[in-house]
């Protein structure tokens, strides 16, 4: 009498299917943010936001690209399918959860006032009839317009916060709100442009999140699990601490 076929032999794959070739995930990335996302020398992205993803990426086992993208037209071309994933310093807010889905929080943030050393400006108050420069679309752009008026002139929109802080400089605008980080780099590295900080307890508590196209669970999850992850094991703290100090 024949044995059966042992059940495993059974079981076995014929032949390994052909290697598909990994997908690679384009991030998108407004790099002129730093010291979240900016360009280089070598015109290579750099920055604390891509430190992050590229070890977030690293432990989910995926590959991604970054890919320098207009802040204009981020949320688009993460809907369109453009871009597969977003890290730009982006708040997660109630409006744009409607349209995109978001990480777990990676980084806590807050509104910031820069002013010239010398302007007597000393609260989110004063700005009301003053010119202020914001980047469109952020939430800067968003306290200042309820503050002074979404249709107001005296709201001067700029395609980057950089751009907004020359601005600045050169007398166009009495102060730039924008996200603290950016601010206190940008007024830490422009040594020159003789620029103070103001805060502002009105300003609420922001949280970034890493962005993926609505519905998009099965990235999603790869993103949260890799986030935990590197939270877990202190790759995130030695990341923060590169950047921002203990
Ligand atoms: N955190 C602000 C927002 O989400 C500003 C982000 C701007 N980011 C950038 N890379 N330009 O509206």
């Amino acid at each position: 009498q024949e044995a059966a076929a042992p059940a495993a032999s059974a079981a076995a794959p014929s032949a390994p299917p052909p290697a598909a070739a990994a997908k690679v995930y384009v991030v998108g990335t407004d790099a002129a943010y730093a010291p979240f996302e900016s360009q280089n020398e070598k015109g290579e992205i750099v920055g604390f936001d891509i430190d992050v993803v590229s070890a977030v990426a690293k432990k989910a086992g995926i590959e991604v690209k970054f890919v320098n993208t207009p802040w204009e037209g981020i949320f688009n071309n993460l809907a369109q399918g453009d871009r597969d994933l977003l890290v730009s310093a982006i708040t997660i807010t109630d409006e744009r959860k409607q349209t995109m889905d978001f990480s777990a929080p990676y980084f806590d943030a807050q509104q910031l006032i820069a002013v010239k050393a010398d302007s007597k400006i000393a609260k989110f108050d004063d700005l009301k009839k003053l010119k202020v420069g914001v980047q469109t679309g952020t939430t800067g752009d968003e306290v200042v317009s309820k503050l002074i008026g979404k249709t107001s002139t005296a709201v001067k929109r700029f395609e980057s916060t950089p751009l907004a802080l020359k601005e600045l400089e050169s007398g166009g605008v009495d102060a730039v709100v924008a996200d603290n980080g950016v601010v206190i780099h940008y007024v830490a590295n422009n040594t020159g442009a003789q620029f103070k900080t103001v805060a502002d307890a009105s300003f609420t508590p922001e949280q970034y999140g890493l962005a993926v196209k609505k519905g998009n669970a099965e990235l999603l999850e790869k993103i949260n699990k890799g986030l935990a992850d590197i939270k877990a094991d202190g790759t995130y703290d030695k990341i923060y601490t590169q950047y921002f100090g203990a």
